[in-house]
């Protein structure tokens, strides 16, 4: 992971992906990635505990985030896919729900996560999570962004 962010190790890497990495250790989150011939096209990271039990709650509820697919690849099905199967492997898993965050003016993206199950809008957000500082802490948003839940 901390090779596909352009890091060499933890030490050097941001607190965002120090925070990643040390939940990715500890087996607190997931992630998945989209393979075009050894190149990187995309990826999808599922955090299994969180402080905020909205978000994720170890047991029934994961946070799903940081997901990409690079440009010349979007608009293809491979997010959908990605998703999918992150989405069955939670539910493999025991999760019976998964939440994900969207800003509120990113149309498209709402529009995917409703097509794709996540037509329930938890709260506002106004901390990401799994965003963090140079202290660790989590990060402010400028504009909260939407919780939304999907059913597994
Ligand atoms: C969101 C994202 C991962 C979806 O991956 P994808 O492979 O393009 O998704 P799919 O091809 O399976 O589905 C296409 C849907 O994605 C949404 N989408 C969002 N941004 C898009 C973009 N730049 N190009 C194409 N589709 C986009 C649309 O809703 C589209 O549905 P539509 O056909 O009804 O318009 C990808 O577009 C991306 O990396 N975007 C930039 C990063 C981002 O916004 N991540 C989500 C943070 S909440």
């Amino acid at each position: 992971m901390l090779a596909l962010w352009g890091f060499p190790d933890a030490e050097t890497a941001s607190p965002t992906a120090r925070f990643f990495y040390r939940n990715l250790v500890t087996g607190s989150a997931v992630f998945w990635t989209l393979d075009n011939d050894g190149e990187l096209a995309g990826e999808l990271y599922a955090f299994l505990c969180l402080e905020d039990r909205d978000f994720a709650d170890g047991r029934e509820t994961a946070y799903l985030c940081a997901f990409r697919v690079k440009e010349p690849y979007r608009g293809q099905g491979y997010g959908t896919s990605m998703m999918s199967v992150a989405l069955a492997q939670l539910k493999e898993m025991g999760f019976r729900y998964a939440t994900i965050g969207v800003a509120s003016d990113e149309p498209q993206n709402i529009r995917l996560y409703r097509r794709l199950g996540f037509s329930a809008k938890i709260r506002d957000c106004p901390v990401d999570p799994c965003a963090r500082d140079e202290n660790m802490q989590p990060v402010h948003e400028k504009n909260a962004f939407w919780l939304l839940k999907k059913t597994l």
